[in-house]
């Protein structure tokens, strides 16, 4: 006879053996729970202090317990100068999720050689944690039927139809990581539809919610929308939004300014942004974190809309529960 843990405590207790397990060790045995630390879009080469948010990621991961820490991609270029910020990352003693960014190929690398530079087996892969099945996807492949300008961004045949295989691999919940967003947005996976119906068909499959979560990065917003059942959460960068306006020089010393140009134009959070992220069988949390704006300069200063695709430009990461 298989005798479970509440069994066996409820034995125990009969025979005297007085004794309590940590809460977390019974609630996880009568309810999968996966934490995360999640970052997203450090842009190491565009911030100055690109290892201070990623030591405040892992340090709350550490505080958290979590399963893993999760970087979300445009994390740095391959290049040997940033070697000390990989090298800080892989000693962070926490399980390690990575998902290539567009910008992890900035100064002529590909995906594949970025992903041997980091030390990584393949470009998209699964790995089973805490009882979720979790998979990552590299959404910076190109397809002949859909052309796009700019950065690769899409998911071909061929890592779709690994998809499929991969899902079939077990009936595990699910949660999938694409450094683009997949919920339709704009400049997003251009075959995000796609994707959406491979895992909604999975979800069908199991006869419920077994995608439990879709986590996202690369439009530096924050925003959570279910569509077809599923949750996709956007995390907004850890760093900055993005504008084309080059004029807003003096938040930072000029000798910062001159090595980090970008610093000019994008609108820097003073704080690093993360979430923490929570799921178990029955849904989610998300613990977000606050900035402000340095130097007050945000959307309204820059003269940008205040909304992209309908989701408001902030400095901040949302607490949420689903
Ligand atoms: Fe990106």
């Amino acid at each position: 006879m298989k005798t479970s843990r509440r069994d066996f405590i409820r034995l125990a207790g009969a025979t005297g053996l007085a004794w309590t397990l940590p809460a977390y060790v019974s609630a996880a045995e009568e309810t999968p729970v996966l934490r995360l630390g999640v970052g997203a879009d450090l842009h190491h080469d565009i911030v100055p202090d690109g290892a201070v948010r990623l030591a405040a990621l892992i340090a709350a991961s550490k505080e958290m317990r979590a399963h893993a820490v999760v970087q979300l991609g445009d994390f740095c270029q391959p290049i040997a100068a940033n070697l000390p910020l990989l090298k800080q990352w892989r000693e962070a003693g926490l399980t390690q999720i990575d998902v290539l960014g567009n910008h992890d190929m900035d100064g002529g690398s590909t995906p594949e050689n970025t992903a041997k530079w980091m030390g990584l087996q393949s470009r998209y892969s699964t790995q089973v944690l805490a009882g979720y099945r979790l998979i990552i996807l590299d959404g910076n492949e190109r397809r002949k039927d859909i052309q796009v300008k700019g950065y690769a961004r899409a998911i071909s045949d061929e890592q779709l139809d690994w998809l499929k295989r991969t899902l079939a691999l077990d009936t595990l919940p699910v949660v999938v990581f694409c450094h683009q967003g997949l919920d339709g947005i704009d400049g997003g996976i251009v075959n995000a539809a796609q994707v959406r119906t491979v895992l909604e068909d999975a979800n069908r499959s199991a006869g419920g919610a077994r995608i439990r979560l879709v986590l996202t990065g690369h439009h530096h917003l924050d925003y959570l929308v279910q569509v077809g059942g599923i949750p996709y959460l956007q995390v907004n960068s850890f760093s900055y939004y993005w504008t084309d306006k080059k004029s807003a020089g003096g938040r930072f010393p000029a000798e910062v300014e001159q090595r980090y140009p970008y610093l000019k134009q994008v609108l820097v959070y003073d704080q690093p942004l993360f979430a923490q992220v929570e799921l178990t069988s029955t849904g989610g949390k998300v613990l977000g974190r606050k900035a402000e704006f340095v130097g007050g300069y945000g959307p309204a200063q820059a003269q940008i809309p205040l909304t992209t695709s309908g989701h408001a430009v902030t400095p901040f990461i949302s607490d949420r529960k689903w």
